[in-house]
């Protein structure tokens, strides 16, 4: 898509479409840049969200949103978010830019997604409400009619290591849930290739808290959490069927998985180990070598050497997924763990990803 000239600054440095090359000693890419807005800018994706895109050589924000804080300043609410960027209420009909990311809850999103549709706009909702194609198992899982069901066709499942031809022309793209980024991204290689067998896969994952977003709750107050691991929605979690989806259309055949996820008292990061059948016996180095393979182009996704396994310290704060695998050859079975940052290649990271490559910017820009 290309770039539009900006009108003017949200910062105020001036209002002139071209001016004068005097007021702009300092170059200021950002005045030509895409104009992007963020609905539920105070939430955690929503906050991760402006600090990446505040970096962002190609992007300004425009306009971000919130109804507990409109009127307050960005910086007022997260003092390490150094910009005049104010909150306002939301209001579809005064929003200009082109780009919309939606950070709100499930339920929430899919009425403002359906009304910037209509509008024209392009679209990365961070919420589930777009991501199951089947509305009928959507409103099994998440308890609430869709009201948009005509859109779930025009959305595509922003994952860019599988889906990244679709992502270029959408305007509409559902970014994935945390734990189905890295559960998906540890199995892809291994129902692509037909390797496992699809009835025996175990997803036992470990999320920190900001993963339940910055609403209070019990379960998610600090004595609670803190010195503590739990598990929690054992078996019956809502990302059950967003990871099975995704992996039945890898493996060409339903996919029923065992997922386990675990609350641990780090802020940030999410650490999946996945247990799966082998349907042949495979020698480590081969199945290192299948998974060097599938992601060898890939920016952010990388496969540690054999004998190292990742750890959430390593990928906090960035869009990255590390992997490390193992073979049980009396078992005849694959294990393999992934880390990402839930609220970076698991949320907010993925979809300035997703925006890059729908906005035919550079991948990785404003990500390294
Ligand atoms: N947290 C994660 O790690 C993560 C990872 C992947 C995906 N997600 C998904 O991303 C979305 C946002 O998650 P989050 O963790 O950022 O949540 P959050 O911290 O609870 O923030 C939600 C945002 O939406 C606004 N909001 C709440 N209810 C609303 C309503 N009824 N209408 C309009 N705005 C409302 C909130 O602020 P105001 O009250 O100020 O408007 C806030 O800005 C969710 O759908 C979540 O499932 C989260």
């Amino acid at each position: 898509m290309p770039i539009e000239p900006s009108r003017g600054h949200s910062e105020g440095i001036g209002e002139a479409l071209f001016p004068p090359s005097s007021v702009l000693r300092i170059p200021n890419l950002k005045r030509w840049g895409l104009k992007v807005s963020i609905i539920g800018a105070t939430g955690y994706t929503g906050a991760e969200l402006v600090k990446i895109l505040l970096r962002h050589p190609e992007v300004e924000i425009e306009t971000i949103t919130s109804q507990s804080f409109a009127g307050k300043k960005i910086s007022e609410v997260y003092p390490r978010l150094s910009t005049g960027l104010v909150c306002q209420s939301l209001d579809a009909e005064r929003i200009a830019s082109s780009f919309i990311f939606t950070a709100l809850p499930h339920g929430a999103s899919m009425e403002v997604v359906g009304n910037l549709y209509l509008r024209g706009k392009r679209i990365v909702d961070l919420s589930a409400d777009f991501r199951l194609t089947n509305p009928l198992v959507y409103e099994k899982w998440y308890g609430v009619a869709h009201k948009k069901k005509n859109l779930l066709k025009q959305a595509v499942y922003g994952l860019p290591e599988l889906y990244r031809e679709k992502i270029k022309g959408a305007r509409l793209v559902a970014n994935p849930g945390c734990y189905p980024t890295s559960a998906i991204l540890c199995l892809a290689p291994l129902l692509r290739y037909n390797l496992i067998k699809e009835d025996s896969i175990i997803v036992d994952s470990k999320s920190g808290v900001t993963g339940a977003g910055r609403k209070l709750s019990l379960k998610t107050h600090f004595p609670e959490v803190n010195e503590n691991l739990s598990a929690y929605q054992v078996g019956c979690h809502r990302h059950i069927p967003e990871i099975e989806q995704e992996l039945a259309k890898l493996a060409q055949k339903e996919v029923k998985i065992t997922f386990v996820p675990h609350l641990v008292p780090l802020n940030r990061g999410i650490l999946s180990t996945c247990y799966a059948d082998l349907k042949d016996f495979l020698k480590l180095k081969d199945l290192v070598e299948v998974f060097e393979d599938f992601y060898r182009e890939e920016p952010f996704v990388e496969i540690l050497p054999q004998g190292c396994f990742p750890q959430v310290k390593d990928v906090v704060n960035s869009n990255r997924c590390q992997i490390g695998l193992t073979v049980d050859g009396k078992r005849r079975r694959v294990i393999v763990i992934s880390t990402i940052d839930n609220l970076g290649k698991g949320a907010s990271s993925q979809a300035v990803q997703n925006m890059n490559i729908m906005c035919e910017f550079e991948e990785t820009t404003g990500l390294s």
